[in-house]
């Protein structure tokens, strides 16, 4: 063949991360078939999804087979009872939403990936370490990319301080994936009022809003002036256990402008043109999640996982191991023992504590020396991993 295919592939990593972490262990696994591997890289759930949402998931499956209920392509934005749920649950926060402004969307890494199709050249801003879909889609998209870096000294909340005053698309994760650091009202504020300085966007990244325990913000738009300058990308995955069932959304202001165009005009040509929506039975079930029934069951499973976090952050804290997030977070973020490098942690625990973790390099330049423990596997599994670390370190 002679077609030019898209050179900025080689500029991001061969794998992805977690294709990375997988490989590894499937490789450990095969030689070692005997041993009990716990996994704590990828936050992947472990809890089923609640009997309200499978009852809506089945219910909604059973009308697909009948004549009469029988749907085919779902509205483009996603249907009007589930807009209206999510409008519901922001309002809950003071959040006041039109349902035209909620796009429905199969999860947030997908919106956060794609959301790049209606930018043209301006730089990215993106904190290092993260979640790597924002780096990577930028790459790909050919953007230039500015970092703005998490320290152990700014508790990994990178603050606009030192930033050139330019336009960015500026990406915030909050609670961030991988430190599980979050940003309070004015760490928020002041990336607002940079954005709005500089006539810059926010790309927020709300995927673990439901893990907040204290007062902190849980949406963009708790902040005065957001609506002029960011836009939200949440997703049920953490919060309802979706990760296999897969919906979310993503939030535009009708307002929303840049230069005299409007976002939403664009980002919903985008989506008409290369997306066909989320099945019904899936936004049926979104909408159980997000009833109350649904929301008592999530905040039962976010306790349980928050309360992994805790036996994980004890015995970080009892051997005086430096450590981020746990607390409105289900990821741990800690300093390698010894000066380890990421993966060399990685190789030490996986061979001697047949623990996974992730390691922090991946997440970025910042990230090297650290590694990611996540809170999702079960109870039974991180007492052990954690008695397992106990002895190892
Ligand atoms: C993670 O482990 O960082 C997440 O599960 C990745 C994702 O949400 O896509």
């Amino acid at each position: 063949m002679k077609i030019d295919l898209n050179g900025n592939f080689s500029l991001i990593k061969e794998n992805y991360l977690f294709s990375e972490v997988a490989k590894k262990v499937k490789a450990f696994s095969a030689e070692n078939p005997s041993v009990k591997v716990i996994r704590m890289g990828i936050g992947d759930v472990t809890l089923p999804l609640s009997p309200v949402v499978v009852s809506a998931l089945k219910k909604a499956s059973e009308e697909m087979g009948v004549k009469d209920t029988f749907r085919g392509y779902p509205p483009e934005y996603g249907y009007d009872f589930l807009r209206e749920a999510v409008r519901a649950r922001y309002a809950e926060r003071g959040v006041a939403l039109s349902v035209d402004e909620i796009f429905v969307s199969d999860g947030a890494k997908s919106d956060l990936g794609n959301i790049v199709d209606i930018f043209g050249s301006t730089d990215a801003l993106i904190p290092d370490p993260v979640y790597p879909v924002y780096l990577d889609s930028n790459i790909l998209h050919g953007s230039r990319v500015s970092f703005v870096n998490g320290t152990k000294e700014n508790g990994f909340l990178p603050t606009p301080d030192g930033v050139a005053k330019k336009p960015y698309v500026i990406y915030i994760c909050s609670p961030n994936n991988p430190t599980g650091a979050v940003y309070d009202k004015d760490g928020l504020k002041r990336w607002v009022s940079f954005a709005l300085d500089t006539g810059s966007l926010i790309i927020f990244d709300s995927a673990y809003e439901a893990f907040i325990y204290g007062d902190e913000p849980h949406s963009i738009f708790e902040i005065e002036g957001a609506e002029d300058c960011a836009i939200e990308i949440c997703s049920l995955s953490k919060t309802a256990g979706f990760t296999g069932t897969r919906c979310g959304w993503t939030i535009i202001k009708e307002g929303l402008s840049s230069c005299g165009v409007n976002l939403a005009k664009l980002w919903k040509r985008r989506q008409a043109t290369k997306f066909n929506g989320v099945s019904y039975p899936v936004q049926r079930a979104a909408e159980a999640a997000l009833s109350e029934e649904g929301m008592r069951a999530c905040r039962k499973n976010i306790g349980y996982y928050l309360n992994n976090a805790k036996t994980i952050a004890a015995l970080l804290e009892k051997k005086g191991i430096f450590f981020t997030g746990g607390v409105s977070s289900p990821y741990i973020w800690l300093e390698c023992p010894r000066k380890m490098g990421s993966w060399e942690f990685f190789d030490y625990l996986l061979k001697n504590a047949n623990v996974v973790g992730t390691p922090g390099e991946g997440f970025g330049e910042m990230g090297k020396g650290y590694f990611r423990l996540t809170a999702f596997s079960s109870e039974e599994d991180t007492v052990e991993a954690v008695a397992r670390l106990d002895k190892l370190l």
